[in-house]
């Protein structure tokens, strides 16, 4: 969705901007540039695609010192890929970039046409460029402020006037910004990723308050025009962190930090044989008056969501509706004090996600979110929050954030069962000993790489396949689905087993393979009928069962063999299985596994 950086200071700032650039590129990949100071004007490089073309351009041109610029890395929206749609955008004194939608751009550019005045480019970003232009008379502040009586829709912008070198403001309504004022200079950016080089210490920058950076400090004003002092967060990971580290994708290393991330998730809160929630700030009694919960989010993190469902209703036994974040707030959901709504959202920065949210909230719900990035405008804004401890996940696909969210929803059951008197005490000390152990099931499930990678060359030429299962197995497949279609490209649909025969069948061919789930044993006789009837159909399957589990020979061409586990915690070791089939497809493909086309990593528009 666009990632942005502005840096002064005493640097060399293209640099600084580049390799920030480099780091938000997972934030959309089909253009990039950057502006900056030098010698009383304002110079723009920008190219399409991706980052590194803007770095062989830059390299190729000369004159290029300065100490204060900014940079962005795009994901069209409004306008296609071109030269001329790339950021920044100058009109006249203002040269400006922007990560989000301005929603009534077209009213605005209209007005501008009465007087003669139109955009070089078709995107929303410029209009925004000619307003705070048209805006302006040499006082920064009330021209941004006045121009956000105007603007409708999400943004962050960083700033440049052309009379106020070295200097850049920057505000945001809807789409992240944090900030850090280092010993090098001041650094504004969308994500920590790119500030975490120079600072592990940030604040982001409150919704709809001017920030102005010249180097030397980082002033925050409120739109009355009041100087406040921004709270200031640590981050616990480095630079490694961001990076490689030897892995061929980000992916494969983020499949890898599952262990590490399920532990730092998971112990830190298990305290006396207990689960203890002090730190997060969740008292015991949030599950008190509340006799529903809604689950809500996108991609993954909605198929986290129908896992919740599951557990939640087998061990709190309260009703549970899982909701896609995009279409909740239009259907207009049933909400009151007495429905607890939970949020799930690694970056925490989802429109729709913290539009259903802002919604719940209005209408006296409980709010508490499972949340990846810290002080991410989602865990801001809930009544609690439940941090997962995954480090930054920087592949378009998620895998560690969603094992870890699968994590927070069990320890969230469990504890709040046994307040609840659903579980004795001989039960709960099992689960958080079972959750515990899921760790090393992980690890061993990653052991598997190489004979997967192997089974995943049967899929490498296929055009459309099904992912089945049931209950539990249902809601991974669906997991198992998004990750294989928006990496690999290839078509492939989640079904829940048993509603194959009312339609979906037919589909079903000798060309459409198939990866069934049947790691429960109390539908396992059920899960093999099921893959007898796509066999029938002359499927190829390939079969996950959880530990060793009767199978006849014909039924299935691969057999996945999960680490034994309780069944209910299946899903962390098949979640693993599905993430490396979907990895290595793509790679056999010879795809882009970590920025798959026209998709980006942090959605910050509707
Ligand atoms: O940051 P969020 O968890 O709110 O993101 C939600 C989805 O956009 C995300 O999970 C998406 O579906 C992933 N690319 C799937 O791998």
């Amino acid at each position: 969705m666009c990632g942005i950086i502005g840096f002064s200071g005493n640097l060399d700032a293209t640099e600084v901007l580049l390799n920030g650039l480099s780091e938000l590129e997972y934030r959309g990949y089909d253009s990039a540039g950057i502006a900056f100071f030098q010698n009383e004007t304002i110079k723009t490089i920008k190219t399409t695609g991706k980052v590194s073309n803007l770095i062989e351009k830059v390299a190729s041109i000369a004159d290029k010192q300065t100490t204060c610029g900014i940079g962005h890395t795009r994901w069209a929206t409004h306008g296609g890929v071109s030269d001329t749609n790339c950021h920044p955008h100058t009109f006249g004194n203002v040269t400006l970039i922007h990560n989000g939608i301005i929603e009534n751009y077209h009213e605005i550019e209209k007005e501008f046409a009465k007087s003669g005045k139109h955009p070089v480019s078709q995107t929303d970003s410029e209009i925004a460029a000619m307003l705070i232009n048209d805006l302006y008379e040499g006082d920064a502040y009330e021209a941004i402020k006045k121009a956000t009586t105007i603007l409708d829709g999400a943004y962050a912008f960083c700033i440049l006037f052309k009379d106020q070198p070295g200097v850049i403001y920057a505000i945001r309504n809807g789409s992240p910004l944090v900030a850090c004022q280092a010993e090098q200079g001041s650094i504004i950016a969308s994500d920590m990723v790119a500030l975490i080089k120079y600072s592990k210490d940030y604040f982001v920058l409150p919704e709809h308050h001017i920030a102005k950076l010249d180097g030397q400090s980082i002033e925050v004003t409120t739109l009355e025009g009041n100087q406040m002092e921004p709270k200031m967060l640590h981050v616990d990971w480095d630079i490694t962190s961001a990076k490689k580290g030897g892995f061929a994708h980000f992916m494969l290393k983020e499949i890898h930090e599952q262990p590490t991330a399920l532990h730092n998730t998971i112990v830190p809160r298990i305290k006396n044989g207990k689960l203890d929630f002090k730190e997060d700030g969740i008292d015991d009694d949030v599950f008190t008056g509340i006799n529903r919960v809604i689950i809500v989010g996108c991609g993954t993190a909605m198929h986290a969501g129908l896992i919740g469902k599951v557990m939640f209703e087998k061990l709190l036994r309260i009703p549970v509706t899982v909701e896609i974040a995009s279409e909740f707030r239009y259907n207009n959901p049933i909400l009151d004090k007495n429905t607890l709504v939970i949020t799930i959202s690694q970056s925490g920065e989802t429109a729709d996600t913290l539009a259903a949210l802002r919604l719940s909230k209005e209408a006296g719900c409980k709010t508490l979110s499972i949340v990846n990035v810290k002080g991410s405008s989602i865990a801001r804004e809930s009544d609690y929050v439940f941090y997962t401890h995954a480090g930054p996940e920087i592949a378009v696909a998620s895998t560690k954030a969603y094992t870890v969210q699968l994590s927070s929803i069990y320890m969230i059951a469990f504890k709040f069962a046994h307040i609840r008197g659903m579980i004795d005490e001989e039960t709960y000390a099992s689960y958080l000993k079972q959750l515990q152990e899921v760790t090393t099931a992980v690890e061993t499930t990653i052991g598997y790489d190489k004979k997967i990678e192997e089974i995943s060359n049967c899929l490498t030429s296929a055009e459309d396949l099904f992912f089945i299962g049931r209950g539990l197995d249902y809601a991974l497949s669906c997991e198992g689905s998004i990750k294989l279609k928006e990496i690999s490209y290839i078509h492939s649909e989640a079904y829940a087993a048993g509603e194959l025969k009312h339609g979906t069948l037919s589909l079903v061919t000798d060309q459409v393979p198939v990866i069934a789930l049947a790691t429960q044993e109390h539908v396992y006789a059920k899960m093999i009928s099921n893959i007898r009837e796509v066999r029938a159909r002359g499927a190829m399957v390939i079969l996950i069962t959880n530990g060793e589990m009767p199978v006849d020979d014909d039924l299935c061409t691969h057999h996945i063999i999960l680490p034994k586990t309780d069944d209910q915690f299946a899903p962390f070791t098949a979640a693993v299985v599905l993430q490396l089939i979907a990895y290595y497809t793509s790679v056999h493909r010879g795809l882009n596994v970590d920025q798959p086309r026209n998709l980006a990593k942090s959605v910050t528009v509707e």
